[in-house]
Order: structure tokens, then C-alpha cells, then sequence
């Protein structure tokens, strides 16, 4: 295998194609999750081979509690099951495991599950594997902006602040807080936009798209997507 000359220290993937690959085999929606698992354990796998930092996982939209009632529980129940199955493998491989998103929608029992995890990976420093569940951007960007009131209108010798706060300091208060910001954003299965994912912090992510369905994206397609972020020319709007 060909060397990566620049590893991402954070990768984001757009999970995208799960229902197009099971409808292809005549299945069910949800056979394309459950596969779908699959390939995160496998980017998983690849990213810590690799040396990537963090890799998240765009896994439920706020958007996604739109669809039906079956296809959301079969989602949640595959997460909470999945979680359960995995943290063997997280404390085995030093992942810390993070939940981000608008957690005051999940069930108690997906959150206590949630807490459990990520209290039990937090000094775990191989690879920070975050899912953003129950997350968009522009959601993420309101909360960000009420907590900052919030917390500026309780103490008035911060007024100044309302002002003076820089977008350094304004991204702290993203759920994401000080993780860095995703160095490239992938979206499987051929769809090209960003459907209110980390509209904050994919400021200047190197975007890719792949035609590959998401249970077809495998460490062969991972790698191959870091050799390509690793030609591409970063510039930050300045010239170099
Ligand atoms: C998009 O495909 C996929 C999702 C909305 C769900 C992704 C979730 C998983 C793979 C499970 C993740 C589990 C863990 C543990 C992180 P789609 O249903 O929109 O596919 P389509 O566009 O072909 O219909």
C-alpha cells in the first residue's frame, strides 16, 4: 500500500446509501443499517491503522426523526445495541467514544447507555471516535449562541463580551467544543451537499464525495480517500 504523505487528524463521513443498498438486494431499509455497522467498524479499524485522531460519524440528523416511526426505532436500537457490543473493542483499542447532538430527544435508556460509554473511554487517547446524533449544524449554531447569552445575561461584569467574543471563542461553545475542526468531510453514495452537517466546522474541510454506498465503504475506500485528501492543496483563502 502506497504511504499517506498527510494524515487528517479529524475525519468526518456522511453516512450515505444504506436504503439504496438494501432496496438493491430487495431488503428491508434496515438491512442496509445493520450492514452500515459494518463499515463503521471497519473506518474504525482503518483510522486507527492510519493515525487519524478523530473520525465522526454523521449518524442521525435532527432532520432524520422526520422518517418513520419503525425506520427511527430500528435506528436507535441499533445504536444502543452496537454501543453495548462495541465497548470491549473501545477499551481494548483506546478509543474514547463520543455522543454529540441534541441528546434531550434520545430515550433515558439510550442516554444513561451514552453516558455509560463515554465515561468509561474518556481517558482513552488512541482515536476519539464522536457520532453525532440527533445533531444539525444550524442547531448546533442556536444552542451555541443561547448558552452563550445565557451565561453573559447571568453576569453582567461580562456584558463586554456580547461584543468583543471572536469566532475562536464562539466555537467553544459548539457541542464539539475543542475538538479540532473536521480536516475533511467525506459523503458517500453520490449525493453532494452537506445537509446541516458542522456548517461551523466544516468552514474549510476538504470535501469529498463518493459514489460507494455506505455499507460498501470499506478500509479499501477509506485509505483511498485519505491518499486523496492528502494531494489536495490547502490554502485557508490566502495564497500560497
Ligand atoms: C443514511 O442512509 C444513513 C443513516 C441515516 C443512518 C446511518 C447509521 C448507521 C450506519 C448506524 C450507525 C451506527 C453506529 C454505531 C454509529 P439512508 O438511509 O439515507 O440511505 P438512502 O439515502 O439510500 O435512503
Amino acid at each position: 500500500m502506497e504511504n499517506i504523505a498527510r494524515v487528517p487528524v479529524h475525519v468526518s463521513i456522511i453516512m450515505d446509501g444504506n436504503g439504496r443498498w438494501a432496496r438493491e438486494r430487495g431488503l428491508e431499509r434496515a438491512a442496509g443499517h445493520i450492514e452500515g455497522v459494518e463499515s463503521v467498524r471497519a473506518c474504525t479499524e482503518a483510522a486507527v491503522e492510519c493515525g487519524v485522531k478523530y473520525l465522526s460519524l454523521y449518524a442521525f440528523s435532527e432532520e432524520n426523526w422526520g422518517r418513520p416511526e419503525d425506520e427511527v426505532n430500528a435506528l436507535m436500537g441499533l445504536m444502543f445495541k452496537s454501543m453495548l457490543a462495541e465497548l470491549s473493542n473501545f477499551l481494548e483499542n483506546g478509543i474514547r467514544f463520543v455522543v454529540l447532538g441534541n441528546r434531550s430527544r434520545l430515550s433515558a435508556e439510550l442516554n444513561s447507555t451514552i453516558d455509560s460509554c463515554m465515561e468509561k473511554t474518556r481517558d482513552n487517547d488512541v482515536l476519539t471516535l464522536i457520532v453525532f446524533l440527533s445533531y444539525s449544524g444550524k442547531w448546533d449554531i442556536l444552542q451555541a449562541a443561547k448558552r452563550f447569552a445565557a451565561e453573559v445575561a447571568a453576569d453582567p461584569s461580562r456584558a463586554g463580551e456580547l461584543m468583543s467574543i471572536g469566532t475562536e471563542e464562539f466555537g467553544r461553545y459548539l457541542v464539539t467544543g475543542d475538538i479540532p475542526d473536521p480536516d475533511l468531510i467525506i459523503r458517500t453514495s453520490g449525493e453532494m451537499r452537506l445537509s446541516n452537517y458542522l456548517l461551523w466546522q466544516g468552514a474549510y474541510s476538504e470535501l469529498l464525495f463518493c459514489d460507494t454506498l455506505w455499507p460498501d465503504f470499506r478500509k479499501d475506500e477509506f485509505r483511498s480517500a485519505l491518499m486523496t485528501y492528502s494531494k489536495r492543496d490547502r490554502r485557508y483563502g490566502k495564497v500560497k
